[in-house]
């Protein structure tokens, strides 16, 4: 299959965008702070060309499913055309002066979906990218990853930050994508030639629409009130004050925030001083917050972060949004294969996935 055998004809528009692992950063973004993620190879591709008959036809080859639609009223339950019309839906919106057009669309994708490495910002930066190319509406890669973000917390209803959109639609493969997600200024930080980062699956799917990430956020939006500040990203660690908040759940869920963030400059910091060791620990550390504190990890999980290290990886860590998903491990290049040897008597080669 492919566009060309659904719709008898050439697609007009054609691009992608690419998933990403969050190195360190974890829920920091919705509370003003720091992450650093970096794209991975798997990604998203949209085709697209004119509908002359008035309706939105969109192939998924993923699902292998066609859906055709004329509105962008969204689906009762759940489905993933929602993503498709949400971005319609936000793109019109905030082109108000741009005349309604339909399309045939082919959606083609090599991401692995609800693992934590972003398969719906790449979807959704991917459909706007292609309409913001069929329109030449020139808005830049941080106004497409904000439209995203909408579609996202605006028509799918997930409270999720701007930290995958962001990568999506403006990191660099190959380069650390340091953002500071208060006024969305971002760096591209070079990994040193030793360094060797690599996923294992969990095969645990994750959806963030039923997951716990909706109340995560919430307590966090508690955290920041009993505090009486805008966000948890600008609380020092030394000025964190535990007896303000009222829940000791909530203490737990903050200071995850507040030590991450510190955790993140510290990472950038490593990475420039080429500190292999001090990275490895910093994502041990920001794993164990993330489980204990944080509560977002399970057991699969946690056990592949252990046997990783045991391998003789640096550091690992679970990635995303939690519950479930992929982890991340570095190791030094030169230890690779022995660290592969040992951790492929675990998991097989399918769920292991060199970044
Ligand atoms: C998901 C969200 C992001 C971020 C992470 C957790 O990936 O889409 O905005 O909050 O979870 O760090």
């Amino acid at each position: 299959m492919g566009f060309e055998d659904t719709y008898k004809h050439k697609p007009q528009i054609k691009e992608s965008a690419n998933a990403r692992v969050n190195l360190i950063g974890e829920h920091t973004d919705y509370t003003g702070g720091y992450v650093m993620p970096t794209l991975l190879k798997f990604k998203n591709t949209i085709e697209l060309s004119k509908n002359s008959e008035k309706q939105f036809v969109v192939f998924s080859e993923y699902f292998n499913e066609k859906k055709v639609f004329n509105d962008f009223v969204k689906s009762k339950y759940s489905d993933w055309s929602d993503y498709i019309k949400g971005c319609f839906f936000i793109f019109f919106d905030e082109n108000k002066k741009i005349k309604l057009e339909h399309f045939n669309m082919y959606i083609k994708s090599t991401i692995p979906l609800g693992r934590g490495i972003s398969s719906s910002s790449a979807l959704c930066v991917s459909i706007l990218k292609a309409l913001n190319t069929y329109f030449n509406t020139q808005m830049n890669g941080r106004h497409l990853a904000i439209l995203a973000k909408k579609v996202e917390n605006q028509y799918i209803g997930v409270s999720s930050g701007i930290m995958d959109q962001m990568v999506s639609s403006i990191g660099i493969y190959g380069k650390a994508f340091f953002l500071d997600c208060l006024n969305l200024k971002y760096e591209l930080v070079s990994f040193p030639s030793n360094w060797k980062f690599c996923l294992i699956d969990s095969e645990v799917q994750r959806n963030l629409r039923s997951s716990s990430y909706n109340d995560r956020f919430s307590e966090l939006k508690i955290a920041e009130k009993e505090l009486a500040v805008e966000y948890l990203g600008g609380v020092e660690i030394n000025k964190f004050d535990t007896d303000k908040i009222s829940s000791p759940t909530v203490i737990k869920r903050a200071r995850h925030v507040v030590t991450e963030n510190y955790r993140v400059l510290k990472a950038k910091e490593s990475l420039l001083n080429d500190d292999i060791s001090q990275f490895g620990k910093l994502m041990i550390e920001s794993h164990n917050s993330y489980s204990k504190d944080f509560e977002a990890s399970t057991k699969d999980v946690d056990d592949i972060v252990d046997r990783s290290i045991q391998c003789g990886a640096l550091g690992a860590r679970l990635t995303g949004g939690g519950f479930g998903g992929f982890t991340v491990s570095l190791i030094e290049k030169d230890k690779f294969s022995n660290w592969y040897k040992k951790i492929n008597k675990f998991y097989p080669a399918e769920k292991i996935f060199e970044v």
